[in-house]
């Protein structure tokens, strides 16, 4: 089992960051094999929508996305993280899904990536906000949940906790840490 963890927040050992890395290390107890990609060290441009991609499932841009595309491709799970931004993802995060307009034309055009039920790729998303206001995680998780859907993954589920602003903040949370590792190992299981 191949899993890919995506990492989006620009504060790097952040609280998403310490999130994300719980989950995949429980993810890796279950034998998976563990790939990051960390959106902050990457360079990329958004989609410019030149249609291209309608066409051939390639996007024509030639930057770091081109790195991504393939891992996305061929993971069995897909966990991504990101602090709430606005009430939505970070940029780095909505950049990255834009650009898979490309593997969305892939999947809805070519026909060239199969549908959940036959692949059995699923996806989880984690996300931390420094407010706790009742709708925090509603933007965010519709975006992620769409995304995935869009390429081909069934969305299996998230975690968001509030009230968690300063780095390393998330490491006072009662059982978010051990809530992400225990996900990670049921997502790999499953
Ligand atoms: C640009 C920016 C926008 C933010 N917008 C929100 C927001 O809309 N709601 C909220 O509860 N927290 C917001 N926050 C706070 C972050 O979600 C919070 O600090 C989080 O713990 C950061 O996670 P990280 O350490 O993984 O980057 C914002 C922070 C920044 C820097």
């Amino acid at each position: 089992m191949k899993v890919i963890g995506i990492y989006s927040s620009p504060r790097a050992g952040g609280n998403s960051d310490l999130l994300l890395k719980e989950m995949l290390r429980g993810a890796a107890e279950t034998g998976a094999l563990i790939e990051e990609i960390f959106l902050r060290e990457l360079h990329f441009d958004p989609c410019v929508e030149c249609g291209s991609c309608d066409e051939t499932g390639e996007c024509v841009v030639q930057d770091d996305m081109q790195l991504i595309y393939s891992r996305l491709e061929s993971a069995d799970r897909i966990l991504i993280a990101s602090p709430v931004f606005f009430y939505s993802v970070t940029a780095q995060l909505k950049a990255m899904i834009d650009r898979c307009q490309a593997l969305w034309c892939k999947k809805a055009y070519l026909h060239q990536i199969p549908a959940p039920e036959v692949s059995g790729r699923k996806g989880f998303f984690l996300s931390v906000g420094g407010t706790k206001g009742k709708n925090l995680f509603d933007c965010s998780v519709t975006t992620v949940r769409v995304f995935l859907e869009c390429i081909g993954i069934t969305f299996a589920g998230y975690l968001g906790y509030r009230q968690i602003d300063h780095k390393g903040a998330i490491l006072e949370h009662p059982t978010a840490l051990a809530e992400a590792f225990e996900a990670g190992k049921r997502l790999c299981r499953e």
